[in-house]
């Protein structure tokens, strides 16, 4: 069984289920830098775990759970000790609780053509404009913030992030981009949203 190690976190990989790469990477170091102890957090779309891991091993949230749709991603990340639920998006979440940080790594990679067979397409597919799952993901996620939540969310240049950055203001957030890396042929950023401009958390 293979495994990976990345900021004191150790996850074994599965068939099925996304490798960490670079965008994982990217987003665990820059969740490093705006979570604190004490938060409640939500990772969608965990794949392995990684992430959520990460957190884990450097932090103490009051709470972190994460979603999967898919079910071998849910099965790999609950083996690696992450409190995971199969389920789309935010569904399966009871009571509709709010989160300080909002956490994901999506897919966005525009597939026209060349689907992967099986559950590992969920890991790479964004529809033809590579921002459908993003999309869902803006059409609900602000029923879990308070005024003080933040999102961190991955997308690429093979994406459009201005059209991002655009849907997100459009729901009142207020986007920035903290980081980015060039990898191969695309530029990977994380975006940082808030509610309010001044919220620094
Ligand atoms: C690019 S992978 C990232 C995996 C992991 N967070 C990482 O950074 O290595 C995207 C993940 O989102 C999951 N996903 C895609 N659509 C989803 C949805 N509607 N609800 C929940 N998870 C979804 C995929 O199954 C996949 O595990």
């Amino acid at each position: 069984m293979i495994e990976i190690e990345y900021q004191k976190a150790v996850v074994k990989l599965a068939d099925n289920v996304y490798e960490p790469a670079e965008d994982s990477f990217l987003l665990a170091d820059v969740v490093l830098q705006y979570a604190y102890d004490g938060m409640r957090i939500i990772e969608i779309g965990t794949g392995t775990g990684i992430v959520s891991a990460v957190i884990r091993a450097n932090l103490n949230p009051e709470l972190i759970i994460a979603t999967d749709i898919n079910p071998y991603a849910a099965r790999c990340a609950k083996a690696n000790g992450i409190d995971v639920i199969r389920t789309d998006m935010f569904e399966g979440i009871k009571r509709l609780p709010i989160f300080d940080l909002i956490v994901f790594n999506p897919p966005y990679l525009p597939t026209e053509d060349g689907k992967i067979e099986g559950w590992l397409n969920y890991a790479f597919d964004g529809g033809i404009s590579g921002n459908d799952t993003v999309e869902a993901f803006l059409g609900s996620v602000g029923d879990y913030m308070s005024d003080n939540s933040s999102i961190l969310m991955v997308t690429s240049s093979l994406a459009d992030i201005e059209y991002i950055l655009d849907k997100m203001k459009d729901k009142d957030l207020c986007p920035e981009i903290v980081a980015s890396t060039r990898y191969f042929f695309e530029d990977i950023v994380v975006i940082r949203a808030t509610k309010h401009p001044e919220i620094n958390i």
